[in-house]
């Protein structure tokens, strides 16, 4: 597929409506791994005393799109600045997950656009998961005349090719790839952190959970080779991080498209990725449906594996959950729960919650406040559903009103909020691992970072610590943080 200008887009040629029966088809098409990506000659050295803003929203894949993109663009000469008004270059990395996060997208490109008239050399790019909606890239054509470029998901790795046309174009330049790309590998990517690093083990996402648009916009499930995976990983360790997330939409589906590979999965990575001299390491997401019992004993062994388990259940009641086409029931949810606090002592569980999902009634949302009272979540990402136009969820009618919605989702949080701070309040007194990342937002002079169960911690201490991990002692705990001092360790007297 090619690229095209605003006057010459073929809609059909870039976006096939979601669609189940299409989603079945593309399981079985090959994915190609390709190891050629490379800067154009006429665009090497285009960005030299030029700069560039990349703005990101949505989850952590979006994050790490960003860090690609950001690679991308210094290897062009471009470098990074946070003031709007300097750049030269901004990207938009947008999220379609609910309707407000894509509101929020649509709010900030009109706020852009008397930068246009101030430096009309400004190339204004839309990209990430909105750009792979057609009514997305519909409305930017007709309302958004300050937007220079738009590309998908799945075409990043042109970004050269795409801003170089951007640049000389006067029309806006839409590139979105309908079909998922193949996977490429030497991208360059222009990591935000030092000591901390996201590592992508799969693409794409097969669930079509009803009410998700992340499979249309993402594509189908592509795992990344473990030979990659495992290097990408020794090479951060060789770097001095401490820290890598395993990222994908549904990580215990990894390896399944791996067919020359004997039934290779996540259990099996990571019991590789735990013997790599790396401190700690973290996955998500994880779908309950294909977390396996081998994943299980591996996160039992300990070692790098930190103790946080991030399983999201959406719904506590069996009824809803079929709808939702999640794969699982209460019951299965309950006891993969407990098999995995029983292999891993002392994990924490967060969750995801959907309240108000179609047709939701009182009875089913309480079912969803007592499996949240069994669980006791260390903490729970709550959202009001939001209908993704395409999906099948979308297209049911829906009965309960946005009041009883919102009024179910205030409940909850009560509830997640009471349960995380009880969960907190278990840590007084505890001497934990605390790996340092940086200056409190709040208070310059407090320092702040994770545990292994990924709880807050904020202590004072010499900046100095940033980016090791010190021992602190929980002193006070609160909601969604402990306090604690850090403690330092005995000098070693030189004889
Ligand atoms: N792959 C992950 C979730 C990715 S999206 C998983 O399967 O768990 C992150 C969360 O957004 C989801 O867990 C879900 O709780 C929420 N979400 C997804 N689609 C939504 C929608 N249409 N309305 C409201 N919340 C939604
Ligand atoms: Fe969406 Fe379900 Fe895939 Fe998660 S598993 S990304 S909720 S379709
Ligand atoms: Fe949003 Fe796309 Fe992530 S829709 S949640 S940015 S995969």
């Amino acid at each position: 597929m090619v690229e095209s200008k605003f006057s010459k887009v073929d809609f059909s040629r870039y976006f096939q409506p979601p669609s189940l029966k299409a989603a079945r088809r593309r399981r079985r098409e090959k994915v190609h791994i390709i190891n050629d990506f490379s800067i154009p000659d006429e665009m090497k050295g285009i960005g030299r005393n030029k700069k560039y803003l990349i703005e990101t929203y949505g989850c952590q894949m979006n994050e790490h799109d960003t860090e690609v993109m950001a690679g991308i663009l210094q290897e062009m000469g471009y470098s990074e600045t946070a003031e709007i008004a300097e750049a030269d270059v901004i990207l938009i990395n947008t999220c379609a997950i609910r309707e407000n996060a894509e509101n929020k997208v649509f709010g900030h490109i009109g706020y852009l656009k008397p930068l246009k008239r101030e430096n009309p050399g400004l190339i204004i790019g839309v990209c990430g998961c909105m750009a792979q909606e057609e009514t997305v890239v519909n409305r930017i054509l007709h309302k958004y005349p300050q937007v220079d470029l738009i590309f998908g998901t799945h075409n990043i790795h042109r970004l050269p090719q795409l801003l170089q046309e951007a640049l000389f174009s006067k029309e806006m330049v839409v590139e979105v790839w309908s079909k998922e790309g193949d996977i490429i590998e030497n991208l360059p990517q222009a990591r935000k952190g030092h000591f901390q690093a996201w590592v992508n083990i799969m693409y794409g996402c097969d669930k079509f959970c009803t009410y998700c648009i992340v499979p249309y916009t993402r594509g189908k499930e592509r795992s990344r080779r473990p030979e990659e995976i495992i290097e990408e990983v020794r090479d951060l360790a060789r770097q001095g991080y401490k820290e890598v997330t395993l990222l994908g939409q549904n990580v215990n589906a990894y390896g399944k498209d791996l067919k020359d590979l004997d039934h290779y999965g996540l259990g099996n990575l990571m019991d590789e990725i735990r013997k790599i001299g790396i401190p700690r390491v973290r996955f998500m997401t994880s779908h309950p449906k294909d977390f396996d019992d081998h994943l299980i004993e591996v996160l039992g062994k300990g070692g790098n594996l930190c103790e946080h388990i991030h399983l999201p259940v959406q719904s506590g009641n069996s009824d809803i959950l079929k709808i939702m086409g999640r794969g699982y029931t209460r019951e299965r949810y309950l006891d993969l729960f407990y098999k995995i606090k029983k292999a891993v002592p002392g994990a924490s569980f967060t969750t995801d919650i959907i309240v108000g999902f179609p047709n939701e009634t009182e009875a089913q949302f309480e079912d969803t406040l007592s499996l949240v009272r069994t669980c006791r979540f260390d903490g729970a990402y709550t959202f009001i559903y939001s209908p993704r136009a395409g999906t099948p969820a979308a297209r049911m009618k829906d009965n309960i009103p946005m009041e009883v919605k919102k009024e179910r989702l205030q409940r909850l949080n009560k509830l997640v909020n009471q349960l995380a701070e009880e969960s907190n309040a278990k840590y007084q007194d505890q001497v934990v691992e605390v790996l340092v990342e940086g200056t409190s937002r709040k208070n310059a002079d407090m320092l702040t970072g994770h545990t292994r169960t990924n709880k807050v911690v904020n202590f004072s201490g010499p900046e100095s610590l940033i980016g090791q991990l010190v021992q602190v002692k929980v002193t006070e705990t609160k909601m969604w943080s402990l306090d604690g001092e850090w403690q330092r360790e005995p000098e070693v007297s030189q004889s």
